[in-house]
């Protein structure tokens, strides 16, 4: 049997990972400024966070919902405390289109709406709820396409409110920061209108955190950027460093009923396990911090160059628009200097490094892409 082809793959095999370093089946050594898509939070293979997988392994791997698990208990505390929601209420899935996918449901049960407002140049995944509220037409099937969704421009207020006027609305979702149409970071006076005009018009303001949150920009959660707060959060990725794991994150104004929601894998004990690792690893070693501190020396080594039209992003979240495109500049980056890179459309070279990155990483890059230049 083969593959079903839907990847288009780089012609390199990775066998052992360590901080922000990968190794492929050669032996080579790579730096990891893509986290395998901004899934690596706390670095690759960190020991405490290995330990506690093994540990786990070795008791108790797998039960179902339906029954006690502390250690579902125990990320929720923890991560209420340090993510600035401790009032809110967690459920755990296993992925970010998962995610969007429950605070889709959410929302439409707690309004008895049926309506979505999503932005341009958004990417929230690929099931059907969440890949209908993407403004990808080539990745939505005609099964997708029969939701009630309308896509504004991301900073467009007066087309938010002609739209939730019509009182046909369950939620606006909006990523924190966009990660795939390209690092577009909303305004704060933008954020805070979309706040007011969601709680005036009686729809839940899902905030998708899945790329932009978990400590990636320098603070928890992105959109703490422009001081706001959502009705529901959802996460993914970095939440467990690699393990599948995803989570939502739903305010008290929400009341849970029993067989609301659920999933047969959300919250087992091996995620559970590689999800508490990572919330102590990211407290212990202030990882929100360093994300903050490395990624602004990163932008601000970014070498000036005709080539290059614009940086920005925030925190370890960071994108290089040329004025060209990427393809060639990335090949040359992962095959002649080794190092790892993503990618938004053909112009932008996205930046998703683990956050522990140090400055000594960054000055690797940098010289590297000062000689591709
Ligand atoms: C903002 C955002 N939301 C949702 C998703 C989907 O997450 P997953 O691939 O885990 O389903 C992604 C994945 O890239 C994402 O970037």
């Amino acid at each position: 049997m083969e593959l079903f082809d839907v990847y288009s793959l780089f012609d390199v095999t990775p066998k052992r990972a360590k901080g922000c370093k990968v190794w492929d089946s050669e032996g080579n050594e790579y730096l990891d400024l893509y986290g395998g898509h901004a899934v690596i939070s706390v670095g690759h293979s960190h020991p405490k966070y290995v330990q506690a997988i093994k540990d786990q392994v070795e008791k108790i791997g797998f039960y179902s919902n339906s029954v006690q698990n502390p250690l579902q208990q125990s990320l929720a505390h923890k991560l209420g405390e340090v993510c600035g929601y401790p009032d809110y209420s967690l459920f755990l899935d296993n992925s970010g289109a998962e995610s969007n996918e429950n605070a889709l449901k959410l929302a439409s049960f707690h309004t008895g709406k049926d309506r979505v407002l999503a932005f341009r140049k958004s990417f929230h995944g690929r099931t059907s709820g969440a890949v209908a509220v993407t403004d990808n037409p080539g990745i939505v099937s005609p099964y997708n396409a029969c939701h009630k969704v309308t896509f504004a421009d991301l900073g467009d207020a007066a087309a938010v409110e002609n739209a939730l006027r019509s009182g046909d609305y369950a939620a606006v979702i909006i990523e924190g920061i966009q990660g795939c149409g390209g690092i577009n970071i909303p305004s704060e006076e933008f954020m805070q209108e979309l706040r007011s005009l969601c709680s005036k018009y009686g729809v839940c303001l899902i905030l998708d955190e899945v790329q932009s949150g978990y400590g990636r920009t320098g603070k928890f959660f992105a959109h703490q950027w422009y001081g706001i707060k959502a009705d529901i959060i959802t996460m993914g990725k970095g939440i467990a460093n690699g393990f599948p794991c995803g989570g939502v994150l739903i305010s008290p104004e929400i009341a849970p009923k029993k067989g609301m929601l659920g999933t047969t894998f959300g919250g087992n004990h091996l995620a559970m396990a590689a999800a508490n690792a990572v919330i102590d690893i990211i407290n212990e070693e202030n990882m929100v911090q360093n994300a903050l501190e490395v990624g602004e020396y990163l932008k601000n080594s970014i070498p000036a160059s005709p080539r290059i039209k614009e940086v920005r992003g925030k925190g370890l979240m960071i994108g290089i628009e040329f004025n060209e495109p990427v393809a060639e500049i990335r090949k040359k980056l992962l095959f002649e200097k080794h190092i790892f890179t993503g990618v938004s459309g053909q112009y932008m070279v996205r930046l998703l490094a683990p956050l522990c990155l140090t400055k000594a990483d960054v000055d690797v890059f940098i010289k590297s892409l000062k000689e591709i230049l």
